[in-house]
């Protein structure tokens, strides 16, 4: 049993983690199956303090592939429920085995579901929505016509919304690469800060923001907001942005990134309320 999980790890793409319980039982070594990949241990840290000091029972997981982050919150009594959406029948199969394995198979469940804009609404009730690393891809991955459509800006915004008007906190993950997300024609430096605009927008109130990279770099506490303050370097951001043109901009700042601008870099976490 534990060897052929060792395997079935070993074959899963980057982004199963195993919670730490689990992983002191098989003995697995972090950094042989790159168990901090993504930042996963950072965000977890984050959102672990963040929900420690609110009251929250029941989270939903937008797109919560083998359940790592519910599996961690449920273990440390964060949290007392969750319900795991995501559209691989085969990660959250193998998340049902660490939840068995970690006796909190009554506290989750794992479902399989194609989330798109015009079904979220459908979703339960809950304290919490977990959205982590889903909507950018939205345009390639999913709701293609609705971001053509709409613009991803705008799409996201209703993204948002929806979720607004069911639950009291969102914790959102988003990625601002090359080509995600998909018709957001924003230069790359002011994505982080033109997406607390759309989180204004659809609604919320920001508590908390931080690159991944900065989080784990620098801490929770110098990592937040980071980015999207509107500092000088923002400004001159904004500026060159608006005398050059975003795509132009664009190919000028990706000449010129350090080098240790590592794949962190281009993943921001936004807690609201
Ligand atoms: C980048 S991974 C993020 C996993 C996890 N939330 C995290 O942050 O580590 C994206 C996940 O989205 C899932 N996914 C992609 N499109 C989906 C859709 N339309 N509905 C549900 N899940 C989807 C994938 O199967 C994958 O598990």
């Amino acid at each position: 049993m534990e060897d052929e999980m060792i395997e079935e790890l070993r074959n899963f793409n980057s982004y199963v983690w195993l919670p730490t319980r689990v992983e002191t039982q098989l003995q697995i070594k972090t950094e042989d199956f790159k168990q901090d990949r993504f930042g996963a241990r950072s965000r977890l840290n984050l959102i672990r303090n963040t929900l420690s000091g609110l009251k929250v029972g029941k989270v939903v997981d937008l797109a919560g592939h083998s359940g790592y982050f519910s599996l961690e919150l449920l273990d440390a009594g964060t949290v007392s429920e969750s319900v795991v959406y995501d559209i691989n029948d085969e990660v959250l199969r193998f998340g049902e085995r660490l939840a068995m394995r970690m006796d909190l198979q009554d506290a989750i469940k794992f479902v399989k579901k194609d989330l798109r804009l015009d079904n979220i609404a459908d979703l339960p009730d809950a304290d919490l929505a977990l959205c982590l690393n889903l909507i950018h891809h939205a345009g390639t991955l999913f709701d293609r016509d609705a971001v053509a459509t709409l613009g991803w800006g705008k799409y996201a915004t209703q993204y948002l919304s929806v979720l607004r008007t069911k639950y009291r906190y969102a914790i959102v993950g988003v990625g601002f690469k090359s080509r995600h997300p998909a018709s957001w024609p924003v230069f790359k430096p002011l994505r982080p800060l033109y997406f607390c605009d759309i989180i204004a927008k659809s609604g919320w109130r920001l508590i908390y923001d931080a690159n991944i990279y900065d989080l784990a770099t620098f801490g929770e506490e110098e990592a937040s907001g980071l980015r999207t303050r509107r500092s000088a370097r923002i400004r001159l951001a904004q500026l060159m942005s608006a005398i050059v043109g975003h795509r132009a901009s664009n190919a000028v700042y990706d000449r010129f990134r350090k080098p240790h601008a590592s794949k962190l870099n281009k993943y921001h976490i936004f807690i609201l309320s």
